[in-house]
């Protein structure tokens, strides 16, 4: 890992959605007392099955989006803890469509815009879905992209996906620093070339595969550091 700063090298600052931008257990908080103790396990089950279908799905070859992974995900969940509610698999459903940002993420992307910098979304996430959260966490005017996967019909981390990037702005991928908390994602994203953030949310442990991240913090701010601009924001 290296610390120095990346300076003007750098033409876009490139976000993973779900569990970076967005806190993907927000859905279920806010309908805890339904679920009770279970609450905890059940949504780190729907989060696990949801990627796990993405890579199942595109390695079998057969795409759905990732509105319908997340349904499929979260069905699976509930089954497993014997819970039969349609009403609360369709209130979790409305809820992840208007998850709680990250605390740090409204002043990061302020802080980029202001300093001129492209900015934009790169997910799996199905477009109405990156839609709904982005408005919903009141961050549209920062965000200058939302890219899904869902041009592609195959999910992160094929090498495809992060092409969607260079090629909508025209740049190198060691001119894009892209940031997730994903340790799989951001591996993935480092193999293509991009410059990358690991937004290390959870204190998990480095994965053991090809593409190592440049950079490890415990939230976004680090990105400021990164481009020296932790100052001139006063952050
Ligand atoms: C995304 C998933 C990986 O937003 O969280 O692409």
């Amino acid at each position: 890992m290296t610390d120095m700063a990346l300076g003007t090298s750098i033409k876009a600052c490139v976000f993973d959605a779900y569990g970076t931008l967005f806190d993907v257990h927000s859905a279920v908080a806010k309908h805890k007392q339904r679920l009770g103790k279970r609450g905890h396990e059940v949504s780190a089950m729907w989060r696990t099955k949801q990627l796990e279908y993405t890579w199942l799905r595109s390695l079998m070859g057969d795409y759905t989006d990732f509105w319908q992974i997340t349904s499929d995900a979260l069905e699976y969940a509930l089954d497993s803890h014997d819970i039969d509610d349609k009403i609360l698999h369709d209130d979790l459903m409305q809820a992840y469509l208007n998850l709680r940002a990250y605390s740090e993420v409204p002043v990061v992307l302020e802080t980029l815009k202001n300093a001129g910098y492209k900015t934009a979304i790169l997910s799996n996430g199905e477009p109405s879905m990156l839609a709904s959260a982005v408005s919903g966490a009141d961050i549209d005017q920062w965000i200058d992209e939302s890219l899904s996967v869902d041009v592609l019909k195959i999910f992160k981390p094929d090498p495809r996906v992060y092409q969607l990037v260079t090629d909508h702005f025209q740049v190198k991928p060691e001119e894009v620093v892209f940031q997730s908390s994903n340790a799989w994602d951001a591996a993935g994203a480092a193999y293509f070339g991009f410059k990358v953030l690991w937004v290390n949310r959870f204190d998990q442990r480095a994965e053991r595969l090809p593409g190592k991240p440049d950079y490890e913090a415990k939230n976004l701010n680090k990105l400021l550091d990164i481009l020296d601009l932790t100052k001139k924001s006063g952050a």
